[in-house]
């Protein structure tokens, strides 16, 4: 009796990032983080457990894929379940592939949903977030909806997300200006990794962002935008000087990207709340409120090209469909 089950999770932008593994097997972070999910970029995956399969299949927007990670993620929840059923995959990415906004993070997400459900396990929101964390650290964010936490936690079953209460007059959008489609040249895996064995100043991003989350989440609980804006622009240039300080040193940045922070500080002293925020890529993110998006959009389109600037609200915690 192979049960399909589908679910849907949608992607998140880091606001304190995640940035360092304590433990590189289970995924336990050096540092909490907090993230906003998004609406519009999503993966929705269905996951059959079939004992007729002789290996594992994953296909990805309908080709078929190398299985080894999701196998690797699969296991994990045949041991959790007691079965030995291979399974097959499918998914589909509506995160555009142009857009540079993380794809793990709503892949794992999805995936350990539909597949949680397709063993016969019921979890628990927290057990699903631990699940998800296995497959890429900053899934374990994406099974909620709205503003998310991901405590740090000192072992598996502490590391976990759980959401953060939204202040009532935050209508925080996301404008995504893409600068670049090429594929990363260092992966976040590879490059936080490097920063943890290399970067001098390492252990003061670890309790820098601490304080990061506190304050943050204080400007939360005081419906104060611009702090939370500042915050976390600031977190996320502390994460990429780290990344300019590791050996060998990298960035992420592009002279675009350079090009697009110096529009959004212009915008900030015409009296426009905006903030900037990067990932393990060039694009940058602009949080604002939702009053602000047209004229952001205005600027950056017409600096860049309307097609390459996307934007995106609070969107929904991950669910069966
Ligand atoms: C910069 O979650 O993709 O986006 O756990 O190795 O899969 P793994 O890393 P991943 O890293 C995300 C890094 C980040 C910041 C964040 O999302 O918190």
């Amino acid at each position: 009796n192979a049960t399909t089950y589908t679910a849907r999770a949608h992607t998140n932008i880091a606001l304190i990032k995640y940035w360092g593994k304590k433990d590189e097997d289970l995924i336990l972070p050096m540092n909490s983080s907090l993230s906003l999910t998004l609406d519009h970029f999503y993966t929705e995956t269905s996951v059959t457990f079939d004992e007729k399969l002789s290996d594992d299949l994953f296909f990805l927007d309908n080709q078929k894929q190398d299985v080894s990670n999701v196998s690797t993620f699969l296991d994990i929840v045949r041991k959790k379940a007691n079965i030995q059923s291979k399974a097959q995959v499918y998914s589909t990415n509506y995160v555009p592939s142009t857009a540079g906004l993380a794809s793990s993070a709503s892949a794992y997400a999805a995936l350990a949903l539909a597949a949680s459900k397709a063993a016969g396990l019921e979890l628990d929101k927290p057990s699903l977030s631990r699940l998800a964390r296995r497959g890429s650290g900053s899934a374990c964010r994406s099974i909620y909806g709205g503003l998310v936490e991901w405590q740090a936690g000192f072992d598996d079953e502490t590391s976990f997300a759980y959401p953060i209460k939204m202040p009532n007059n935050f209508e925080i959008c996301m404008i995504a200006l893409i600068i670049s489609t090429n594929h990363k040249k260092i992966s976040s895996r590879m490059g936080m990794k490097r920063v943890v064995e290399t970067s001098p100043y390492y252990s003061n991003w670890v309790e820098s962002s601490k304080k990061d989350l506190l304050a943050i989440k204080k400007a939360l609980a005081e419906n104060d935008f611009k702090t939370f804006g500042e915050i976390s622009e600031e977190n996320a240039m502390k994460m990429h000087a780290l990344n300019m300080s590791a050996h060998p040193h990298f960035s992420y940045l592009e002279p675009d990207s350079i090009k697009a922070m110096k529009i959004v500080e212009g915008l900030r002293l015409q009296g426009i709340s905006c903030y900037y925020t990067l990932d393990a890529g060039p694009n940058v993110k602009v949080i604002c409120l939702k009053k602000d998006v047209s004229s952001i959009v205005n600027i950056f389109s017409n600096s860049f090209g309307h097609e390459k600037v996307l934007v995106a609200s609070s969107g929904p915690a991950a669910h069966l469909i």
